[in-house]
């Protein structure tokens, strides 16, 4: 299959692109600067350009874009870029995707779509939540829309993807590794995952299945809350963690963002994926948390 990756160069993307290239897939990808290498292509999501046949030939676009949700501060103008820089290029790759006949369109969306569910468990067939991050994932999804009905769309609600550098292990171990970690607030919100070897695995997965369609939950099947990926995570580093951190110390840090990233969660069930028999490497969090944090 030829895939066309947009969003190549961040945390998922640079595993996606030699996991399909080593399972014989010829991948191309998206770049928003001057292309200098023969599997690039250039294009400007704000402008709406797309450089002249850069889809020729391709089998599916994965688009894996925007810019960070949980490393800054929300101030009014970075809630507007986290929007932007997921809504934009979305809408100009669904219109190239219709324009050029392509049969599939794999889109990165959140778990935050459900909201806070508390202890209800919920899957692909759950309304939209409430929140900024729901109100996000609502307009990255539609954005979608002029890729269908003549192609497949897969929209990718993933959790929070646990790697050996990155994301939110990256953030959260050098606290663990000091033993200054602990629960946020109650600790009872659960914390969907799922492994960067299952996100990508799942992609590729979703890429070459093509019976599914529409929303896909990349979370593990092992559901946890803050306080038990807390206690796990302070055994694979081999530190305590005895210090909770209070859900006021939270919102004086982060602000608005520690509500719906830090304080409340999804409990998401994969039920999409579990249907289609897709292999988990690390069903866990102690499969997991083991190979993030000894590589
Ligand atoms: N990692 C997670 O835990 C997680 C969980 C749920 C959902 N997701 C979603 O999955 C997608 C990929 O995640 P990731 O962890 O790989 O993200 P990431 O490391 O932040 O990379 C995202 C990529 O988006 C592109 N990008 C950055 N700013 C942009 C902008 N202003 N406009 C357009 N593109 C921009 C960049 O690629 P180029 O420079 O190559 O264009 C960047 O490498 C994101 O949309 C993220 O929200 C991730």
């Amino acid at each position: 299959m030829r895939v066309m990756i947009a969003g190549s160069s961040g945390l998922i993307g640079t595993s996606l692109v030699p996991h399909l290239r080593h399972t014989g897939h010829e991948v191309l990808r998206l770049v928003r600067r001057a292309p200098r290498a023969p599997d690039e292509r250039g294009w400007d999501p704000p402008a709406g350009w797309l450089q002249s046949g850069a889809l020729d030939g391709v089998d599916a676009v994965v688009n894996l874009c925007g810019v960070g949700i949980g490393d800054r501060r929300w101030s009014g103008a970075r809630k507007q870029a986290i929007r932007d820089s997921r809504v934009e290029p979305t809408e100009v790759l669904a219109a190239a995707v219709a324009a050029h006949g392509i049969p599939t369109m794999v889109n990165a969306s959140g778990i935050s779509y459900y909201g806070d569910t508390g202890d209800r468990e919920v899957d692909e067939t759950a309304p939209l939540g409430a929140g900024f991050l729901a109100e996000v994932c609502r307009d990255w999804e539609a954005a979608t829309a002029a890729a269908q009905p003549a192609s497949r769309v897969v929209r990718l609600r993933s959790g929070a993807v646990l790697s050996p550098s990155g994301g939110l292990l990256g953030r959260l171990r050098p606290l663990f590794s000091l033993a200054l970690g602990g629960r946020l607030g109650s600790g009872r919100q659960y914390l969907p995952w799922i492994s960067l070897d299952d996100e990508v695995g799942a992609i590729a997965f979703l890429l070459e299945h093509p019976e599914v369609t529409g929303p896909v939950n990349l979370v593990a099947p092992e559901q946890v809350t803050n306080a038990r990926f807390t206690e796990e995570l302070g055994r694979a580093v081999n530190r305590p963690t005895p210090f909770p951190v209070p859900a006021v110390a939270l919102r004086a840090v982060l602000g608005e963002a520690a509500d719906e990233l830090a304080l409340t969660g999804p409990r998401a069930a994969p039920a999409v994926l579990q249907r289609h028999g897709f292999p988990y490497r690390h069903a866990t969090l102690a499969e997991a948390l083991s190979a993030a944090t000894t590589r």
